[in-house]
């Protein structure tokens, strides 16, 4: 039995679907299992990553787990699955833990203090490291559906916008194809992109423009305070001022764990255009 953790993330659905269609025997636990809306004959479970007393339940019968790095009961969670007879954990982290001062980053930290708990564990690991997700762009819907300027602090900023459905891919074959079993996978997308050259690819999909409003650090945290917490805001802006006009760099993991090259950010765009025009 495959559990998918998080089961209402955007990876966790793709990838949920994925091995539904193989076939194989899944269960979906979420924070929130009344909002999920599995294929049908998949079974649900309550499942909060940070309550250990959902653990046991929830891994009853499993030997292979999709994990979403959720660090305060991670020891806990690698004990209980463990205890269940679970053999194989998927991790979705981040390339963040690569970066040289990822313990004093609080992102990264969140993803390290995981893969750590899980490679302390006697379980096979395997540990999938995406970059930016392409689906960050999602912070944009609201202003451009309102026909406001999209805030950016630093526009020329570059990063790697990978498809969620890539990481559910790569997912899916690190879950299923014993031969990446225990591997580490920095996943990138195809190109390094900058957010003006993202927006004007947004753009290009809707089929209209989308003004930029260079905005300061400042204004951005002020407009970002409901949303994102100050300490990962100043995170996000330290990362995108240190890549301003440098292009990150990129892998062919994606290809190599799916045999496809990585989506380009217009598919993600064009898959998601009515998030950006729907009113
Ligand atoms: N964004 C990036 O650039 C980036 C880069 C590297 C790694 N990552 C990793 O990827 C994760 C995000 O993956 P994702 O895009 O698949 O996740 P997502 O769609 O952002 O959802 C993350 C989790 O939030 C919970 N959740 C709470 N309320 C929700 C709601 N209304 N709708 C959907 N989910 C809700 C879900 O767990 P429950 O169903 O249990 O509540 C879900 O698994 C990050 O947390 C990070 O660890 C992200």
């Amino acid at each position: 039995m495959y559990l998918i953790t998080g089961g209402r993330g955007a990876v966790a659905t793709h990838l949920t679907t994925l091995l539904h269609r193989d076939g194989l025997p899944v269960r979906v636990g979420s924070a929130r299992p009344e909002d999920l809306t599995p294929p049908a004959g998949v079974g649900t479970v309550r499942l909060d990553l940070t309550d250990p007393t959902t653990f046991p339940g929830a891994l009853d019968g499993v030997t292979t787990v999709f994990l979403y790095a959720a660090p305060d009961h991670a020891s806990d969670f690698a004990a209980e699955a463990h205890r269940a007879g679970v053999t194989h954990v998927v991790l979705l982290s981040s390339s963040s833990v690569l970066g040289p001062d990822a313990a004093d980053d609080p992102l990264a930290k969140s993803h390290l203090d995981v893969e750590q708990a899980l490679l302390a564990s006697p379980l096979a690991t395997t540990i999938l490291r995406p970059g930016s997700f392409a689906s960050n762009a999602g912070a944009w819907a609201w202003p451009v559906k309102a026909g406001q300027p999209v805030s950016l602090p630093y526009p020329h900023a570059h990063n790697d916008a990978i498809h969620e459905r890539d990481v559910a891919e790569a997912a899916h074959a690190a879950a299923t194809d014993p031969r990446h079993r225990g591997g580490r996978f920095t996943l990138t997308g195809p190109a390094s992109v900058t957010f003006a050259e993202q927006i004007e690819q947004l753009a290009a999909v809707i089929g209209r423009p989308i003004p930029v409003r260079h905005a300061s650090r400042e204004e951005w945290k002020q407009e970002m305070a409901d949303h994102i917490p100050a300490a990962y805001a100043d995170t996000l802006l330290d990362w995108w001022e240190s890549h301003d006009g440098k292009p990150v760099p990129l892998t062919t993991a994606v290809e190599h764990l799916t045999g496809h090259p990585a989506r380009p950010f217009t598919t993600w765009a064009t898959d998601h255009a009515t998030e950006f025009t729907a009113s």
